[in-house]
């Protein structure tokens, strides 16, 4: 599959895009800055066998080439990332793992006036758009330590079971178990528990806190 990554030049976006294209998926890695993507993409096929596909560009365009779009951007970036390519999102699948973190101390969640960042997302791009929110719980320290696995769920909220089925095929693509967590509207949920796993890290001293699902 084809997939853009808006914001793949930072760390969480440049992990999946990483572990995407050794699983044999052609990765766009979107920027601000065309070049800054070029030189991304680059860096990556630099660690990748040369079947590898991977590219970089700026996230409309990037947006226009790919079938699937992922949202890995700041919070605070969220808003003016998909004004830029909302109508090129039209009849196709984004998946967001933004999380809105605290201002002061990520480690402490600071529950949303109205809706998540996911619901924020799908009511911008509006219906045309299908929205999936996963990804937020795992720690770009795991995509990138590329000898290993991620040992960690990922929990998919989404409205609709064949696009949720979609993403689950890329988290095993990517080494890690997705667990269907029900609508959209449980994405908060998801977004919330990782300033649990902030705080972990923080007293625990690592990098990698993630989640299991037991019992399924
Ligand atoms: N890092 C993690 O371990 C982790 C884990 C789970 C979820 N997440 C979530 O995943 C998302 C990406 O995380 P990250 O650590 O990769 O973030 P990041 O490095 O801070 O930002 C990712 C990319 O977003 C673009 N960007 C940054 N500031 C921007 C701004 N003010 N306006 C527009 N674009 C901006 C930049 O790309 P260009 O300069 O190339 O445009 C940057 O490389 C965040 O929402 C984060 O909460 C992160």
């Amino acid at each position: 599959m084809k997939i853009a990554i808006l914001g793949g030049t930072g760390n969480e976006g440049y992990g999946l895009g990483f572990r995407w294209a050794e699983a044999g998926h052609e990765i766009v890695i979107g920027s601000r800055l065309a070049e800054k993507g070029a030189q991304a993409a680059a860096d990556m096929l630099a660690k990748l066998p040369d079947t590898a596909r991977v590219s970089g560009t700026d996230n409309l365009t990037a947006t226009q080439e790919a079938e699937l779009v992922v949202l890995s951007v700041p919070y605070s970036a969220q808003e003016k990332t998909l004004a830029t390519v909302t109508e090129a999102l039209a009849g196709k699948l984004l998946v967001t793992v933004v999380v809105p973190l605290g201002e002061k101390a990520a480690r402490v969640w600071r529950p949303p006036s109205g809706l998540s960042a996911a619901e924020e997302a799908q009511q911008q791009v509006g219906d045309g758009v299908r929205v999936v929110a996963a990804f937020q719980n795992i720690s770009a320290h795991h995509l990138l330590d590329a000898d290993n696995d991620v040992d960690c769920d990922v929990l998919i909220c989404g409205d609709k079971g064949a696009d949720k089925d979609v993403v689950a095929q890329l988290c095993a693509d990517a080494g890690m178990r997705g667990v269907n967590a029900g609508p959209l509207q449980n994405a908060g949920v998801a977004e919330g528990l990782t300033s649990v796993l902030i705080g972990i890290n923080i007293r625990h001293k690592i990098k990698n806190a993630g989640i299991r699902i037991t019992g399924i």
